[in-house]
Formats: structure tokens, C-alpha cells, sequence
């Protein structure tokens, strides 16, 4: 039985309900990761990258692009898929103590932060400060504030969904997510959310400059987003 979101998310699932899903979420977050990049010869890492889909179109318009994951199996299927393209590099969480201080321009973290501790997400953002360059920025994406629950998720999936062509798909979709271990996982587990003046001031005691964006990452505006700077 599936333990951790970790595992969860090592697994097949059915959190993107078809190919049109996955590929719209994937194209989305492309677009906003593209939007923070501040120049071509950036070099950019995706923390928690998941399936990176569009990893070259990011790839394309910054230097070197660092996909990180933690995700064993599906760490593989990057490294595989991108062997042929030197500018991108597939690394573990454990490999950012590796990264020659001052090497990275951008940190983006999307749809992660929930599954973490705030332990964890401590630790992350004082691992990641020194890694920064001069002027670089760390961004956590699609933070979860407390109280928002399935319900807003569910509004959230539905309302995409009809503007890109997938309802029934999602209805379908959810139907199989509310006896999944998701869902199981959810209850037991749960998903850890903040306030936006939590996360800001977790992200200070890191060291950093943080503010909130005014647009979420991503479909979901109930979500934030947050930048930091080294201070
Ligand atoms: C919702 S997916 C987000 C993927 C991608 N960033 C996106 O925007 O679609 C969550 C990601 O968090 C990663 N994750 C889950 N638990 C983690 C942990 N304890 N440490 C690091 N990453 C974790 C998962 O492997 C997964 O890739």
C-alpha cells in the first residue's frame, strides 16, 4: 500500500485525467516558468519537476535547465528521455548540496510545497540560498493555503477543463481519484498548507526577501505563489 506522496507520485496515476490534461498543465506551467526566466543564459532548476512535459520549451529559452526529482522511476524516464540534450540535466534532491554555490539564477518549486513538511520546506529553502546566483530567485508556486480543500481543486479542474476541451474526461477522472489512493492519501496524510504570511515568514527565517506574486502558477488562483531573494 502506497505510504508517502512520494511514492504516490513514483506510481502510475490518474491525477491528469488524459493526454489533453497533462499537456495543458504541462504547457501552463512552461509559460510560467518561461515568464520568471530573467535571461537567456539563465540556468533554471524545477524542483519537484514531475513529468516535465515541456521541459524543452523551457529548455529553449535559458541556458541550462536542472530538472530535479525526487521521484525514482520517474527520475529514470527523464534521464532517458533527455539523454541526448546536454543543456538539461536530470539530478535527486540530494544533488543540490552538489551545485556550485552561486550557480543558479532560478529555483522553481510548482505544486510541491503540499507535500512537504514545513520541516522539509525549511530546510529546501536554506539548502537551495547559497545555489543562488546574484539576483537570483527563488519561486514557490501553487502553495496550498489552508481550508481550500477538494472542493476548490475540483472547481478548479472542472473550469479548465471546459475552456480546454476535457469536462467529461475530468468528470470521468474524478470519479476514479475518489476511490484512489489519493484521495486515501489526502485523508491520512493530507497536504500541508499555509498562510501566506506563514510561508513568507518560513522563507525569511531562511535568509530571504519574500513576497507574494499577484498570479498564482498555473489554473488554480485560489493557490499562491511566492518569490524570494537571498536578503
Ligand atoms: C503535483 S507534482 C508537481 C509536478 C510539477 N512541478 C508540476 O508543476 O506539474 C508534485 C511533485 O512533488 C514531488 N514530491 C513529492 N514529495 C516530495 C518530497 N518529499 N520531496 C521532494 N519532492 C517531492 C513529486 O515527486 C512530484 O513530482
Amino acid at each position: 500500500m502506497i505510504a508517502s506522496w512520494r511514492e504516490f507520485w513514483d506510481r502510475p496515476h490518474r491525477i491528469y485525467v488524459n493526454d489533453r490534461h497533462r499537456q495543458v498543465h504541462y504547457e501552463r506551467v512552461a509559460a510560467d516558468i518561461i515568464g520568471e526566466i530573467p535571461d537567456a543564459q539563465a540556468a533554471v532548476l524545477d524542483y519537484g519537476c514531475g513529468e516535465a512535459v515541456e521541459a524543452e520549451t523551457v529548455a529553449a529559452r535559458c541556458k541550462r535547465l536542472l530538472l530535479c526529482e525526487s521521484a525514482v522511476n520517474l527520475r529514470g524516464t527523464l534521464k532517458a528521455r533527455y539523454a541526448a540534450r546536454p543543456e538539461i540535466s536530470v539530478i535527486a534532491p540530494e544533488e543540490i548540496d552538489r551545485l556550485a554555490d552561486g550557480s543558479v539564477d532560478l529555483v522553481v518549486a510548482n505544486s510541491v510545497l503540499q507535500y512537504l513538511t514545513r520541516e522539509e520546506c525549511a530546510d529546501l529553502a536554506t539548502r537551495l540560498r547559497p545555489k543562488l546566483s546574484r539576483g537570483g530567485r527563488l519561486i514557490f508556486a501553487d502553495v496550498v493555503p489552508p481550508g481550500g480543500g477538494v472542493v476548490a481543486d475540483v472547481s478548479s479542474l472542472l473550469s479548465s477543463a471546459a475552456r480546454h476541451g476535457f469536462f467529461f474526461a475530468a468528470l470521468g477522472g474524478l470519479a476514479f481519484t475518489l476511490v484512489s489512493d489519493y484521495r486515501r492519501l489526502r485523508q491520512q496524510i493530507g497536504l500541508t498548507t499555509y498562510e501566506e504570511s506563514e510561508i513568507l515568514a518560513l522563507l525569511e527565517r531562511a535568509g530571504y526577501r519574500a513576497r507574494r506574486r499577484p498570479k498564482n502558477f498555473g489554473f488554480n488562483q485560489r493557490r499562491m505563489t511566492v518569490i524570494a531573494e537571498p536578503g
